[in-house]
């Protein structure tokens, strides 16, 4: 997602920090610990690198060829920091430029002119390329999970570049920057969010997209989706579009992914809020119900501007249902959008091998900020279970727990959807609490815990109600808060859990306002420098991971700490990160199935002074393999706050490595991989996306101009786009 240290606006969309819940949550739990241990009292104190022999990691899986010679996974030379406008791979690797914005997708749509005067975004590529995912296709162009040369790829458009409003690089002149927004403009925006699937193959060696391929196809803010699970026909989603509250419009701000073990795309509704605005008088036109405290909770205040002004466009249905506000005379909100917010921030089910199916959103796995949804290990007989981020500033971790046990039969469905409705629509709703010892528990979040049943802040009245208020549930059992929890993967060999925690300007050994102390599981707190920027908190992230226990008990350790190479390494480059490993803001995150690599993407705003963002590569062990530290700490007064926690083993050589540096301005996000890891497929996000809506006349003051210098379409505005990475001697990725 966009802009994380470095916002071009007043206002970062992005940047949601809406948990000003009493929840005492971890920190207070901790403050208490310590004061009673009187700790708190005292004075005490696309360019190659040079190939090297590579470091010993044996091969893991490794070549189908018995004359092959070994593979050496993180066997190639990493790829050094850079601030250049290219994208950098190791040597003997290729990267090419496959599906950009703006890219025709439907037939008969015209190429992209790439100069503000392109129209018809649904039948086109989206903006800011997100997660993504592969779906197999045989020679019968029908599902195949053992295709390697074709297949679907889905791939979330998240967003766009924007600055005072407008979209800006996708209108001739930089568009609109204030109110109200022309529907032509706005038409355009909205049409470029959402999701698009389209088809790949790799002929005589290439791989590309078929612009033409009746698989292809879109969705967008507009597409009709069911409302599945618990809140369907809730009456916190009835609206005058759906006034029984069984449909809603579109999906929105999509980030992280994932797949179904039957075979369908999940999308995560990330950062919905701020596309809605909220009338200066709205709490009062609801008489201060309690809409009004999730509303707020979910970082929508009354009189809140939205991020784009599509509501100004006109006075149409389409435009009107971005004012979440009351402005009908209805009890129930069946003649206006007051309840259309309720309607976004889900993971959505979207089937890509069939254009026809209405996608569904399947509520039971809670509404948030979504990133990514991970399945843990697939078990015949046992439940599945999805883990699932919240990416705001002190969010938390969930888990999802299907009612119905897995039968291998549901693999490989006639109708994927209905499976879904098996798996996804039924089942327990869990969030985590961490302990300072690294140990945890799953706490349910249902009726039947009295802590929801009997909250003061909010009344919940059923599981719809839970399903739609997830955050609101969350603190009311006393969920530990995270430094932002971007994507999840699950680690395919060990079923242990990843999570990136991308960073939190809000922890400090001195809390006011809406800061917290460090604690067990975001344990570090300290400046670093961007330039003569001072930047604080937690500024580069960092990665947990957890192992399921006995009941629904769990144990962790904090994986990986991003960091400057040359930071302190005691306090915060605990990691040991040499200068071919260090990084900051960790978001993207995927296991590779084929060689067991856990790929690391940035979205960063504070190492950006050094290095454009990157992709990691790791080989990582598991919970426990490094031990328990104490990060002590001094404040100013001299008193002291000691901070327990487990930290996993440091980094070596033979674990961690750069893989690729991306062009100006970007983040790097999505992974999708062949099922043999030849190829992968990679998203560079909002490439110049510093550049000033002032200078959009003059392409020599673009931030960037990716991927036109690297030969790749029209024009010199920079656009984000999918890549595909090969190795040039046909082996697999990463080795
Ligand atoms: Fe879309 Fe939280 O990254
Ligand atoms: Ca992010
Ligand atoms: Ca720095």
């Amino acid at each position: 997602m966009t802009q994380r240290g470095e916002p071009t606006q007043a206002t970062d969309f992005n940047d949601e920090n809406s948990n000003t819940s009493a929840n005492p949550s971890f920190e207070a739990v901790l403050g208490a610990r310590l004061s009673r241990r009187g700790l708190l009292r005292g004075s005490v104190g696309t360019v190659g690198t040079a190939m090297l022999a590579g470091f010993g990691v044996s091969a893991c899986g490794g070549s189908d060829d018995p004359e092959a010679p070994a593979e050496q996974l993180l066997g190639f030379a990493a790829v050094p920091k850079g601030l250049a406008d290219v994208v950098a791979v190791p040597a003997g690797y290729t990267a090419s430029v496959l599906y950009a914005l703006g890219d025709p997708i439907l037939p008969g749509t015209p190429a992209y002119r790439n100069d503000g005067s392109d129209a018809d975004f649904d039948r086109r590529g989206g903006d800011h390329h997100d997660g993504m995912e592969w779906f197999g296709l045989g020679a019968d162009g029908k599902r195949s999970d053992s295709a390697t040369e074709r297949g679907l790829l889905a791939i979330n458009h998240e967003a766009t570049t924007d600055e005072k409003l407008s979209s800006f690089f996708i209108h001739a002149d930089g568009g609109t920057a204030t109110l109200p927004r022309p529907a032509l403009e706005v038409d355009r925006e909205v049409a470029l969010h959402g999701v698009a699937v389209i088809e790949v193959a790799k002929t005589g060696g290439q791989w590309a997209y078929a612009p033409n391929s009746s698989m292809n196809f879109r969705l967008t803010p507009l597409s009709p989706i069911e409302i599945s699970g618990p809140a369907r026909g809730h009456a916190q989603l009835i609206t005058k579009y759906s006034p029984t509250g069984t449909m809603t419009r579109g999906t929105l701000n999509n980030c992280g992914t994932g797949k179904t073990p039957w075979g369908t795309f999940l999308t995560g509704e990330e950062n919905w809020f701020g596309y809605f605005t909220r009338g200066a008088a709205d709490d009062a036109a609801r008489g201060n119900d309690q809409s009004v405290t999730s509303l707020k909770r979910y970082g929508r205040s009354q009189g809140a501007a939205s991020r784009h002004g599509w509501e100004s466009a006109g006075a149409a249905d389409q435009y009107a249902r971005w004012n979440n506000s009351k402005t009908g005379t209805s009890k129930d909100g069946s003649d206006d959008y007051r309840n259309e917010m309720n309607g976004m921030g889900y993971i959505v089910e979207i089937d890509a091998y069939d254009k026809t199916r209405t996608a569904k959103k399947r509520t039971a796995l809670g509404r948030f900020a979504h990133e990514s949804a991970a399945f843990g290990k697939v078990e015949v007989g046992k439940p599945l279970t999805v883990y699932m981020g919240d990416d705001s500033r002190g969010e938390y971790i969930y888990k999802f727990v299907s009612t119905a046990l897995w039968n291998a039969a549901d693999a490989q469905p006639a109708d994927r959807l209905a499976v879904g409705d098996k798996y996804l629509d039924s089942g327990t709703l869990y969030v985590a609490q961490f302990n300072a010892d690294g140990t945890g528990q799953w706490v349910e979040l249902s009726m039947a815990n009295a802590a929801i049943a009997g909250y003061g802040a909010y009344r919940f009245g059923d599981a719809g109600d839970i399903a739609v208020h997830t955050r609101l549930a969350a603190d009311a059992v006393g969920a530990t808060k995270m430094d932002r929890p971007e994507w999840n993967a699950v680690n395919p060999a060990s079923g242990e859990i990843y999570f990136t925690l991308t960073n939190n300007s809000n922890r400090s050994i001195d809390p006011t306002g809406s800061q917290y102390l460090p604690d067990g599981p975001n344990p570090r707190a300290y400046t670093d420098m961007k330039g003569t920027t001072k930047q604080s908190g937690n500024p580069n992230g960092h990665l947990v991971r957890m192992k399921e226990g006995a009941g629904q008990a769990f144990t962790w350790d904090v994986y990986l700490f991003g960091a400057e190479a040359d930071a302190d390494k005691g306090m915060v480059n605990i990691s040991a990160l040499t200068a071919e490993q260090d990084f900051s803001s960790p978001d993207g995150l995927v296991f590779s199935k084929a060689t067991g690599i856990c790929w690391i993407q940035t979205d960063d705003g504070a190492f950006t002074d050094v290095s454009n963002c990157m992709m990691l590569a790791a080989l990582p062990g598991s919970v426990g393999d490094g031990g328990k530290k104490t990060l002590s700490y001094t404040r100013a007064d001299g008193s002291k706050l000691d901070v327990a926690t487990q930290v996993g083993k440091a980094a070596t050589p033979d674990t961690l490595k750069r893989f690729l540096v991306g062009p100006k301005g970007c983040e790097i996000t999505g992974l999708a991989e062949t099922p043999d890891g030849k190829a992968i497929f990679v998203n560079i996000q909002h490439p110049g996306e510093s550049t000033k809506m002032a200078d959009i006349a003059d392409p020599a003051r673009y931030q960037s101009q990716w991927p036109a210098n690297a030969g790749y379409g029209a024009g010199k505005r920079p656009r984000s786009a999918t890549i595909v990475i090969t190795k040039n001697d046909g082996g697999r990725i990463g080795s």
